[in-house]
């Protein structure tokens, strides 16, 4: 019981040092992505849905670009040729963004820097 207690305390200390401090793990940036059912030169077409689960607004939110490769066009105002996601701007809160690409096998997107901004 008493460690249990110690765990939760201590817990809610890192959260609220955290968020003093605003920062947001990269784990609170999550990428899901769909098999659609059209293709792009004989690619699978992939909707790929990035949502900023931290309470924090979070930019220049930039993922793991090596291999990644796509038959359609990706919007560059949400997804750029150099994997970062809305050209650096702000992801807010709970929000998400959408987009598509084409490849095979599917791309694993991996955020591997973020800037966080608490208000
Ligand atoms: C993206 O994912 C979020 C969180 O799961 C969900 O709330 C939202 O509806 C999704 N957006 C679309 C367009 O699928
Ligand atoms: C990006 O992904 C590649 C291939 O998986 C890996 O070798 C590399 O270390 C990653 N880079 C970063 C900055 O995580
Ligand atoms: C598919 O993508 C590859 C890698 O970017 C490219 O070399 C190739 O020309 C593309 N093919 C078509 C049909 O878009």
């Amino acid at each position: 019981m008493a460690s249990t207690f110690k765990l939760l305390s201590l817990t809610l200390f890192l959260a609220l040092v955290f968020k003093a401090y605003g920062e947001c793990a990269l784990s609170k940036i999550g990428v899901r992505q769909y098999k659609t059912s059209g293709y792009a030169h004989g690619m699978e077409v992939y909707k790929v849905n990035v949502t900023n689960n931290c309470e924090c607004t979070q930019s220049q939110v930039q993922f793991n670009c090596t291999g990644f490769q796509t038959n359609l066009s990706v919007d560059p105002a949400i997804f750029s040729d150099d994997c970062l996601l809305i050209q650096g701007g702000p992801l807010y809160p709970s929000k998400s963004v959408i987009f598509y690409y084409a490849w095979n096998p599917k791309f694993t997107f991996t955020p591997i820097s973020a800037q966080t901004s608490c208000s």
